[in-house]
């Protein structure tokens, strides 16, 4: 079984400016994307006692300032967001239609872009971490050569005594190919301790035919805790040769689903920092994303993630 050298959680990804529909052309400014809103869920579920850290780049603009006033605010800590003197953070707007959203995204240059260009200070950024955090999207908004050198500071880690969680999150308008897809990620799995896949993604990319199929195929490549999210389907997870489907409590009055697998990786990781078994981490993950469905946006509300029961072991 994983154990963690320290409860210190650093996630690595990219944090966009949102911009959601309030009413009538007028629009909310808000901060999200997926290893961030990971990274929010937990430390909102651990509390006070959590350290967990976002590993980014942004500007050093006044909206990048917000940002890291707002992360802190929130119980993160900002240690690990590097400045960028000639770029700024991504944005997007979200588009109503009806009960439809769609997402126009503005990201392709942003700062976050360039996050793993400087290994030394990548390296630096991860030290200490107990579990360090990313996913597929953290992977395809970087030029091949960060890659190599995220893989390389990752396998480091590791050796270091670090444990890495991933989520493929595939975004096929962020790759080039679907080859470019496969390839990065079988490589990502070969660095990978935990991985945090959703079944329709995998199913897509790499033709497994059922969540078993996924956890065969990720256990195969090495992973040594699989957990396989299916929406309302059992999540399926094998943690050293051991499997089981642990069924999705039904969830009543779903208002958005934006969000609910970074909220399970949330709920998820945090029971498993604590030492919590997996099957019981699964529930955890289970009930975090049950409150980001509940609610509008790709974040349940602070007052519902204090009001759930303590993780204990
Ligand atoms: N319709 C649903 N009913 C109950 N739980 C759901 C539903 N959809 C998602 N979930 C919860 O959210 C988790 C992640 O969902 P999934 O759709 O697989 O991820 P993603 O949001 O990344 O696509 C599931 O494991 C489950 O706990
Ligand atoms: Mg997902």
């Amino acid at each position: 079984m994983l154990t963690f050298r320290s409860r210190k959680m650093l996630s690595i990804g990219e944090a966009m400016v949102e911009m959601a529909p309030v009413s009538d052309g007028l629009y909310r400014r808000a901060f999200a994307g997926d290893t961030f809103n990971t990274a929010w869920h937990l430390a909102q579920r651990l509390g006070p006692g959590a350290d967990v850290g976002f590993v980014t780049r942004i500007g050093q603009d006044q909206m990048s300032n917000a940002f890291v006033a707002e992360l802190t605010a929130d119980g993160m800590d900002p240690a690990g967001i590097s400045r960028d003197p000639n770029r700024k953070m991504g944005l997007y707007v979200i588009q109503l239609d009806g009960v439809e959203r769609s997402f126009h995204y503005w990201r392709d240059s942003s700062a976050a872009r360039l996050l793993a260009d400087d290994p030394v200070e990548l390296g630096r950024a991860l030290q200490g971490a107990g579990l360090i955090h990313l996913s597929g999207i953290t992977l395809a908004i970087l030029t091949p050569a960060a890659r190599q050198t995220l893989f390389a500071v990752l396998e480091q880690a590791r050796q270091d005594g670090a444990v890495v969680s991933f989520d493929p999150n595939i975004r096929p308008r962020l790759w080039a190919s679907a080859e470019e897809i496969c390839t990065t990620l079988s490589a990502m799995l070969q660095v990978t301790d935990i991985a945090l896949p959703s079944f329709d993604d995998e199913a897509a990319h790499f033709c497994d035919a059922s969540p078993a199929d996924t956890v065969r195929r990720m256990v195969a490549a090495g992973v040594r805790e699989v957990v396989v999210k299916d929406g309302p389907g059992d999540v399926h997870y094998c943690v050293d040769g051991h499997t089981l489907a642990v069924p999705t409590p039904p969830v009543n009055a779903i208002r958005d689903t934006t969000g609910a697998g970074d909220a399970f990786n949330a709920g998820y990781l945090g029971a498993r920092l604590l030492g919590i078994s997996p099957q019981i981490a699964v529930a955890s993950g289970q009930t975090l994303a049950a409150e980001v469905l509940k609610h509008p946006g790709a974040r349940a509300p602070k007052s519902a993630i204090s009001a759930l029961p303590p993780l204990q072991i």
